[in-house]
């Protein structure tokens, strides 16, 4: 499993697979991974030649009163856990990375963000949806696999795609459930 850190590399890296042409599955997370994110790196696997899993705590997705700082991290933990589930490559970049001095671009949705979740947490899903259009950007994936359990962030992500022609198939994977529920 390899694990890349840049934007540059992983550009280079979307380059080559799509000179070979190997299709790409990805799962985008925060870390600090779960029987969840295996599900949806599962059927990720079953889909696509190369799996390739983003760790990105983003902090645009974050309101001032929300501790970005204190969102858990674990990524050794995650390593371990993505390469035993047979992902290819892991894009880990970092926030400076993502967000340079001088970042100032962001896509919206609208309507659909005012209501729900976005009601009570305003600019949150900019913050989602300006992370998964870099990270569709950098990775240049066949298909992405959300979980349905955030159903409000599916129906977003799904607009985005279609009102900006993004050449990718969002896959929304059924929730799975500890025995308890
Ligand atoms: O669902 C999440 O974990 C995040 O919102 C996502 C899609 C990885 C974007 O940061």
């Amino acid at each position: 499993m390899e694990v890349i850190e840049t934007i540059a590399r992983m550009l280079a890296r979307q380059a080559e697979w799509r000179k070979s042409g190997r299709e790409v599955g990805l799962v985008m997370t925060m870390g600090y991974l779960h029987e969840g994110h295996l599900g949806l790196v599962e059927r990720a696997r079953a889909e696509n030649e190369l799996v390739v899993t983003s760790i990105f705590v983003n902090p645009l997705q974050f309101g001032p009163k929300e501790d970005f700082g204190r969102y858990p991290r674990k990524p050794e933990q995650d390593l371990a856990m993505l390469e035993k589930a047979g992902v290819t490559t892991v894009y880990f970049p970092s926030v400076e990375e993502m967000y340079p001095t001088g970042f100032q671009t962001s896509v919206e949705v609208s309507e659909i963000t005012e209501v729900l979740e976005g009601a009570i947490r305003p600019g949150h899903f900019r913050g989602v949806t300006t992370v998964v259009t870099k990270l569709l950007h950098a990775i240049g994936p066949q298909r992405t696999y959300f979980g349905q359990k955030d159903a409000q962030q599916v129906a977003v992500i799904q607009r985005m795609v279609r009102d900006l022609n993004f050449p990718v198939q969002v896959v929304v994977v059924p929730t799975r459930r500890e025995p308890d529920g």
